[in-house]
């Protein structure tokens, strides 16, 4: 299953939150281009759509353990955070959710 975001509704640097059907992603138009990873921090629940982007990693703005985007590792933390396959196709990312 994939979801279709338009490139307009974002801003490169700058977290989007993208639900669907219950589940909350957040989104980031990395200078590497889209990452997607599951909105929640594994840390404590934050929400990651709000953090600092640097390059493809996320500082969680709760306990700001950093979050990388390619691997789902979190500083400091046992769990990962899932990732998902994001690419731009013409006008839009598109997310596979599978
Ligand atoms: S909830 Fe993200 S670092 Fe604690």
């Amino acid at each position: 299953m994939s979801l279709a975001i338009p490139l307009a509704e974002l801003r490169p640097g700058e977290g989007r939150l993208v639900e669907d059907g219950g589940r909350e992603i957040a989104l980031f138009l990395t200078d590497a281009g889209p990452r997607a990873v599951d909105a929640r921090c594994p840390h404590a629940g934050g929400p990651l759509q709000d953090g600092i982007l640097s390059g493809t990693r996320v500082t969680c703005p709760l306990h700001l353990r950093r979050v990388d985007l390619d691997t789902g590792e979190v500083d400091d933390c046992a769990e990962r955070v899932r990732c998902y396959a994001a690419r731009v196709d013409g006008d839009r990312v598109v997310l596979e959710l599978a």
